[in-house]
């Protein structure tokens, strides 16, 4: 393949990826979306590899042979429920990735530092190896010398301390932000005293470690010092930002990862992975501004990691009253009685996959003449649009599923609200107690309707670890039980 060619690949590769994310942008297109992305990324990959400049391949097949195994095996077992935990990994691979990238950069550029790593290395591994390392890397370094001199070599060299940093700080930020959305540690904000200046403190030191790295060519040791810093920056940054702030972590560590990718694509030189990383780095900052608004959290409280939480007092998963409990018998002849019933599913009913009896009694009361939407919270389930991805699959009518903006106003005139597996996205709290770590955050206002069916299998707290004043309302009873199960009774009663 020529040169022309490939750059040509490229070009259509970049278009498909812009139709890409425009498809994703609606429920309709998305699907065409997902195949201008594979289409996108079939020819990225095959010009790629038909480059001429393109050496090694047998190990480009290797790799993707082994990594596409473990990637269709892991995405044929993952469930919906998993899905922003696989995100986040992913995102940490990114990152790692630009890390990786960056050190192999440095070493591209700089003969004699790199010399002494190999020796070191060399005193444990085999020495044959070491030797022909040591030699290629000279090679290669009197070939860059020759290109790389003054404002250009200084470019190069803030374009791999930039790449570097912003890849460890995705890298660890997004393994945290795994652990966190598998459960592994406490989704609760990590509250280290003087936590802010100690992010300052990490950048300020990390920019003075860049001019030195500049200043002197090139040297290893403040390049390391800022790779540990940035290690710890990142895994700071997420452990300090609480549960319910966790669905802008996903899309900001989105748009890191995104970053990281175009900084590895300036080291290398790929102009295709600059305008992906580009592509990927600014839609996810702007699905990290979208989701800041709907949470009416501050972006860049957010990112600066969980500013706004020092006055919050958890408010634990202490009981506020009292609560009713109701049959599935009795929901099925209060929704008979209704003429308008709202339903807001939440991350329980992706748990309990309820989607399908959901989406059946949906049909079942429309034919008997009764007004059925759906309310849809921005962060409700742990991804964004999760609740209409799984609403989509079990094939309700997409005219009937509304935003939170949409259907809030209609509460007071909606006879039933089936709240199945939601608790963040309808508490109260949010709008009624300023000392509450969800407080600010707009919800679905459920409780003006005449009557809410919670539907859940104890009273424990949702994600954000706070309790609910809705399950205490006068107007509230309490279904309890897996959300599948209670909605196949109530069908069977209806
Ligand atoms: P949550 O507040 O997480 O509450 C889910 C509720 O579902 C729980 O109270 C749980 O109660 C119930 N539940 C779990 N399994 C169930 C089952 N099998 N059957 C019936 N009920 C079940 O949900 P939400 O309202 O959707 O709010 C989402 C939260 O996640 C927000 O705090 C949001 O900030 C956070 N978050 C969102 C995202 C994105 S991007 N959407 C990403 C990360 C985090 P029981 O245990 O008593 O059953």
């Amino acid at each position: 393949m020529s040169q022309g060619l490939v750059t040509a690949s490229y070009i259509i590769a970049a278009v498909f990826f812009i139709l890409s994310l425009a498809g994703l942008s609606k429920q309709e297109t998305a699907k065409n979306g997902n195949l201008f992305g594979i289409i996108g990324m079939a020819i990225a990959l095959t010009a790629t590899i038909l480059n001429p400049a393109t050496s090694g391949v047998e190990w480009i097949i290797l790799a993707m042979v082994i990594g596409g195994s473990i990637g269709i095996r892991l995405a044929l077992k993952v469930e919906m429920t998993e899905m922003p935990e696989l995100v986040a990994i992913l995102h940490s691979f990114v990152g790692l990735a630009a890390v990786l990238v960056g050190f192999n950069s440095f070493i591209d550029i700089q003969p004699h530092e790199v010399s002494e790593i190999v020796v070191v290395l060399g005193q444990d591994l085999n020495t044959t190896l070491a030797t022909a390392k040591a030699a290629f890397v000279e090679a290669n370094a009197a070939q860059q010398a020759e290109h790389l001199t003054g404002a250009m070599l200084n470019i190069h060299l803030v374009e791999v301390f930039l790449g570097i940093f912003i890849g460890a700080v995705t890298f660890t930020g997004s393994i945290v932000a795994f652990a966190k959305l598998r459960g592994l540690t406490s989704s609760k904000a990590l509250m280290l005293p003087h936590r802010h200046k100690l992010n300052l403190l990490a950048v300020v030191v990390s920019f003075i470690l860049m001019v030195m790295f500049v200043q002197a060519g090139g040297a290893v040791t403040p390049l390391i010092l800022m790779t540990l810093i940035a290690f710890a920056f990142g895994w700071h940054l997420v452990a300090s930002i609480g549960g319910a702030d966790m669905p802008v972590v996903v899309s900001m560590l989105n748009s890191y990862s995104g970053w990281a990718a175009a900084a590895a694509g300036f080291m290398l030189s790929n102009d295709l992975l600059i305008v992906v990383g580009a592509l990927v780095g600014s839609s996810g900052a702007i699905l990290s501004y979208i989701m800041c608004k709907a949470m009416n959290r501050s972006f860049i409280s957010v990112i600066a990691g969980g500013f706004g939480n020092d006055s919050v007092a958890a408010s634990g998963d202490e009981t506020v009253g009292e609560y009713r409990e109701t049959t599935a018998e009795d929901v099925a002849d209060m929704l008979k009685a209704s003429d308008s019933v709202v339903i807001t599913p939440g991350y329980g009913m992706a748990v309990a996959q309820a989607q399908y009896p959901v989406a059946e009694i949906t049909r079942k009361l429309r034919e008997m003449g009764i007004k059925v939407r759906f309310g849809i919270h921005p962060v409700a389930g742990r991804l964004p649009g999760h609740m209409n991805v799984l609403l989509a699959e079990a094939k309700v009518p997409y005219d009937i599923v509304l935003e939170m903006d949409e259907i809030n106003d209609d509460f007071a005139d909606t006879d039933t609200v089936l709240v199945i597996g939601a608790n963040d996205t309808v508490n109260p709290a949010a709008m009624e107690d300023p000392s509450s770590p969800i407080a600010g955050m707009p919800v679905l206002e459920v409780w003006k309707a005449r009557n809410v069916i919670g539907f859940k299998r104890s009273m424990n707290t949702g994600y954000a670890g706070v309790q609910n004043p809705l399950f205490f309302k006068d107007n509230t009873q309490m279904l309890f039980g897996d959300a599948k199960d209670s909605v196949e009774a109530i069908l069977k009663a209806l």
